[in-house]
């Protein structure tokens, strides 16, 4: 495994805790994952955060593919040639971090390199599986796109301080527009800022127990019981919420 060029400047490929990569973005100065275990933390956050396993889902929408490690732990826990046909959607700025994963990553159940590019979206069909990664700036690319409605949300993009575009609450909003309304967003970040942009957006935060050593993450409903004590504190909060402008 080695360090590469992409069109947003070097990569550097770590090896984290429980032997899966992740990677450094010079253009961000930030990993992409947790060095306790960027596979762990994956199936952690987002399999388990936004319970995959444990009700009907159709479509998941992951924000960053980063090196596909969204897309393979997901494979790897839900087989749709055994569970409902899925639809796995995920957005990427750099089209380099899709070429690697077609060229390194295994999958139990799905071959990477079998992603084709066409009109700017790496796409992949069968009768049970449809995969698409949206080349470009999800924030404009999102609008673009004709999408389903979707049941999970994996927010992984980098933190809010180096990637604040997706953590606003212009973003969360739109957010909430391509989402079903049994929606559960699942994130690794438990700002108080995020979770007021959410808030602002028309999301219900909650706060769960972190990955690791880390104290805690944050999911989000539409609709459900309210955390009303969390949402208190959140309104009475100084910090701001993120806005676009
Ligand atoms: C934390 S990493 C994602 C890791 C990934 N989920 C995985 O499992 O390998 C965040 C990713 O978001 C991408 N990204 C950052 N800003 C973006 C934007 N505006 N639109 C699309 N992708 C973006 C970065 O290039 C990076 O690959």
């Amino acid at each position: 495994m080695s360090d590469f060029k992409g069109q947003l400047g070097q990569y550097k490929i770590i090896r984290t805790k429980d032997n899966s990569p992740t990677l450094w973005s010079e253009f961000f100065d930030e990993n992409c994952h947790s060095d306790h275990g960027a596979y762990s933390e994956t199936i952690y956050n987002y399999i388990e955060g936004c319970k995959i396993l444990t009700r009907p889902i159709s479509s998941i929408l992951e924000i960053g593919y980063g090196l596909g490690i969204g897309l393979k732990a997901t494979l790897e826990q839900y087989n749709p040639d055994q569970n409902h046909p899925l639809h796995f959607v995920s957005v990427e700025l750099d089209q380099e971090l899709v070429e690697w994963s077609k060229k390194n990553v295994q999958c139990e159940n799905f071959d990477f390199s079998r992603l084709e590019l066409r009109d700017q979206v790496y796409q992949f069909e069968n009768e049970s599986l449809k995969v698409d990664i949206i080349i470009g700036d999800a924030t404009t690319t999102l609008k673009q796109t004709p999408l389903p409605s979707f049941n999970a949300i994996y927010q992984d993009a980098f933190s809010p301080k180096k990637n604040p575009a997706l953590w606003s609450v212009e973003w969360f909003e739109m957010l909430k527009d391509l989402a079903a309304q049994d929606c559960i967003l699942s994130t690794y970040s438990a700002s108080v800022s995020i979770r007021k942009s959410l808030l602002e957006a028309g999301w219900h935060p909650h706060s769960h127990k972190g990955f690791a050593g880390k104290r805690e993450r944050t999911s989000a409903h539409l609709v459900g019981p309210a955390d009303e004590s969390l949402e208190r504190r959140l309104r009475a909060s100084a910090a701001q919420a993120l806005r676009r402008n």
